[in-house]
């Protein structure tokens, strides 16, 4: 069973004096399988909170559809068994985290020992034990958002939906987290969350999504998506003899940079490369190296980003 399918989902919200239509996410088709670590990548205003969102049912679709864990959107079974933590949880902040949790664990049915050793197992994995009898406005922003995942894990879900889990925490913080997930998968739950920091999502994803300006672009494994676009090869040479410089220049795409002995020739495709390693050997030069370079995930989007009207 596919633990999220949508189906041509969309919002359109109608802001200002004019109701004039903005289209915050358009069409989108997306499943992700039951089991499976899912980021969903884009940059800011893509429409990523939009979505989830729709998902959690917290704003309804303009267009589409959508199923969670095999049920329709707002399925009361279905969101017993999903955690969710907001862009920007914002929570009673004169309670104490310890009865923050209670609090929640209360909401979603547990009783008092299972709310015990789950508040004290989550404070423990997400290392906020210290912080469970502080105040949460004294909390810093990682603690929050620590909080925050705990909170989204206390009902055992087995879909996790969370808005940028990595926001706001520090280096070991974000390993943490990448460590929390890949545990969250090794017991078989499902995990989708979004973010736009590449290092975050290509360690731990099964599959990333990539979303635009409200489209998604791209859907599959992030190295497929990414090695399927070579941007452009440099190849290493010396000895190259001066005189047929001028037969390689409709071949490169940038000036020829030498460093040192060595000449670095950059072609945009595998063709270009052929032809030139070609003339490279007949000239006797040597090479050294031949190096694709992948587009970037930045890359990526700027040359998918549309200038939009804000
Ligand atoms: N209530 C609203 N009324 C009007 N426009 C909205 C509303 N909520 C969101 N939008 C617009 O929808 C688009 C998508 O916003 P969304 O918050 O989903 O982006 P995001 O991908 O989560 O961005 P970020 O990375 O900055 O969190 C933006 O252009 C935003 O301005
Ligand atoms: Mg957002």
């Amino acid at each position: 069973m596919n633990a999220i399918e949508t189906e041509k989902l969309g919002k359109e919200h109608r802001t200002g004096f004019w109701r004039k239509r903005v289209c915050a996410l358009s069409q989108l088709d997306l499943t992700v399988a039951e089991g499976e670590v899912f980021g969903y990548l884009g940059p800011n205003g893509a429409g990523k909170t939009t979505t989830l969102k729709l998902l959690m049912g917290l704003l309804r679709p303009t267009s589409g559809d959508a199923r969670l864990l095999g049920r329709p959107l707002g399925d009361v079974r279905a969101k017993q068994q999903i955690g969710f933590l907001p862009e920007q949880p914002s929570f009673y902040d004169y309670l104490t985290g310890r009865e923050l949790l209670d609090f929640f664990g209360q909401l979603v049915g547990l009783d008092r020992s299972l709310r015990r050793e789950r508040v004290e197992r989550l404070a423990r994995q997400l290392r906020i034990e210290s912080a469970l009898e502080l105040q949460i406005r004294k909390y810093s922003k990682g603690m929050l958002q620590r909080l925050g995942l705990a909170q989204a894990l206390l009902n055992d879900p087995r879909l996790v939906l969370l808005d940028e889990p990595m926001s706001g925490l520090d280096p070991l913080g974000r390993r943490e987290v990448r460590d929390l997930l890949l545990r969250l998968k090794s017991e078989g739950r499902t995990v989708f969350f979004s973010s736009h920091i590449i290092p975050d999502v290509e360690v731990v994803c099964d599959r990333v999504g990539i979303l635009v300006g409200g489209r998604l672009v791209a859907q599959g494994p992030l190295d497929e998506i990414l090695l399927a676009r070579i941007a452009s090869i440099e190849v290493t040479a010396s000895q190259v003899p001066p005189e047929i410089m001028g037969e390689l220049d409709h071949l490169l795409v940038t000036r020829p940079v030498s460093r040192g002995e060595q000449l670095l020739l950059t072609v945009r495709d595998e063709g270009a490369l052929a032809e030139l390693v070609a003339r490279l050997v007949e000239a006797k030069a040597a090479i050294h190296a031949i190096l694709p370079h992948r587009e970037s995930l930045e890359e990526y989007f700027l040359r998918h980003v549309e200038p939009r009207e804000v």
